[in-house]
């Protein structure tokens, strides 16, 4: 009994210091780097668009606001980039999948910061920012609209703003009141009996829209949330600081940065590694897998106006990207965008469809690592032919620890130039 009480008295000390130690040890040199790459500070300028020769021009970016928040940019007078990207909602909307003129097939993503990217929406099948904007313009289930509709809005409505950055708008005379190469049959119709020169002169001016909205979404980038406050603290030595995250935040981060290997893909200021990646997220519909990056590939070296097209101000020497990418790569099957995560904890549901409802059934899908249902997950268990990757093992104490870490990310939504 004596030698018992004598053991407990010598272990509870040391069990204090070891719980002490497991949650307070301070952060070895090593982490303390990997922080600092994860702090906002580190967030650049957005990159250079050689594509768009107005991208950075002050006047762009009022005319690029005004238009991104018009709703008779659409068929029916009430779509705007805004109705799903939602600057009180972080640039986003909430919902599954994208909703306009009819239901979408996937997540409508957040716009702040994705200038940094090379590549647009999950599957990456735009090389610019202006180019993607043209996509829901057209797109039957959001905005609706046609480029000769676009291009009558702009000579009535904008028509100062427009030719001040761009030169003169075509002549209306002759275009029939709606033509695109990708709207309905009718307009599909009406756009091949317009002679060439006339083709070419509206989509120009599609195309110039695009640069304008393009200017302003390079503004936006998300601000400082507590977990750069604690960086700061923790990289500063302002103790008194640390306090930004709790005990259970800070041993969130450390799974994020450690067992947990998130940040060997949500890397970088902006948490993501702008790449494509298989994580064998469930497809919305089972019968219908999403095919993701792969055929995306082709789409965007097809594109009248990706980088390399008449459309882009950019040398051919300015196009890299496009010109080295790379085809046939069996990895991009059912491979999506790495999203960043800032502000994710405001931004459920999940996924490219919104296939997974709280943080904690996306760290569960983590942890459980199912295969994927069209090309092979990277997170697919050892032992498994196509395996990659360590299976992530968490118990539910970390899983909540982590989705606690996640909460963390959340800031506010800045504009250049204006107060955040
Ligand atoms: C009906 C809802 C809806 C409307 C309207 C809409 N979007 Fe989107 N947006 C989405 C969805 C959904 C995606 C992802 C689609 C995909 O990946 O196929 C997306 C993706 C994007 C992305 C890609 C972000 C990234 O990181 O790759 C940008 C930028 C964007 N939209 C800007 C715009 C602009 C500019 C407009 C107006 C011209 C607009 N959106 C109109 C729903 C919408
Ligand atoms: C192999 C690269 C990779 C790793 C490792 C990884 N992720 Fe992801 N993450 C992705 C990709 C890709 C998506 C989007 C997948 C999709 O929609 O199909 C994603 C999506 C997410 C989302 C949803 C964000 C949104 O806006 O919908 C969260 C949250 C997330 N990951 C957190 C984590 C956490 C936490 C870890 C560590 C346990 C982790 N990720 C590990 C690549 C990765």
């Amino acid at each position: 009994m004596k030698h018992l009480m004598r053991a407990a008295a010598l272990a509870l000390p040391l069990l204090t210091a070891f719980a002490f130690a497991t949650t307070a040890r301070p952060w070895t040199s090593a982490e303390r780097a990997t922080l600092s790459a994860l702090h906002i500070g580190r967030l650049a300028a957005a990159p250079a668009d050689p594509s768009n020769v107005v991208a950075d021009r002050p006047e762009a970016v009022a005319l690029g606001r005004r238009l991104f928040f018009d709703a008779r940019l659409s068929a029916n007078g009430r779509v705007s980039c805004a109705s799903c990207h939602a600057p009180e909602q972080g640039f986003q909307d909430g919902r599954p999948v994208g909703e306009g003129l009819a239901t979408g097939s996937r997540r409508t993503m957040p716009v702040p910061a994705a200038a940094h990217a090379s590549w647009f929406f999950w599957d990456g099948r735009k090389d610019s920012l202006w180019s993607q904007a043209l996509g829901p313009l057209e797109d039957a289930a959001e905005h609706g609209a046609n480029r000769v509709q676009l291009v009558r809005l702009l000579a009535q409505a904008y028509r100062p703003d427009y030719e001040a950055l761009f030169g003169p708008l075509p002549p209306l005379a002759g275009l029939p009141a709606a033509a695109s190469p990708l709207g309905t049959a009718a307009e599909q119709a009406a756009w091949a009996r317009l002679p060439e020169a006339q083709r070419e002169a509206v989509d120009r001016a599609f195309a110039n829209l695009g640069k304008a909205i393009a200017a302003y979404e390079r503004t936006l980038t998300p601000g400082e949330s507590r977990f750069d406050r604690y960086v700061a603290a923790v990289t500063g030595g302002r103790a008194e600081d640390e306090a930004q995250l709790s005990p259970a935040e800070v041993r969130g981060l450390r799974l994020f940065i450690g067992k947990a290997q998130c940040v060997s893909c949500h890397a970088g200021p902006l948490f993501s590694d702008q790449h494509f990646h298989n994580t064998g997220v469930p497809p919305r519909d089972p019968r219908r897998p999403d095919p993701g990056r792969a055929p995306a590939v082709a789409r965007v070296q097809a594109d009248p106006f990706n980088c390399l097209g008449r459309f882009s101000d950019a040398s051919p020497e300015g196009c890299q990207e496009l010109r080295f990418i790379a085809d046939a790569d069996p990895h991009m099957q059912s491979a999506f965008k790495t999203p960043g995560l800032r502000n994710v904890a405001g931004r459920a549901p999940y996924m490219h469809a919104g296939q997974f409802a709280t943080l904690e059934q996306v760290i569960a899908h983590y942890v459980a690592a199912p295969d994927a249902a069209l090309g092979h997950s990277e997170l697919a268990r050892v032992g498994h032919p196509h395996a990659e990757r360590r299976p992530i093992a968490l118990n539910d104490a970390e899983a909540a620890d982590l989705a606690a870490f996640l909460r963390s990310l959340s800031g506010p939504v800045c504009e250049r130039g204006r107060p955040c």
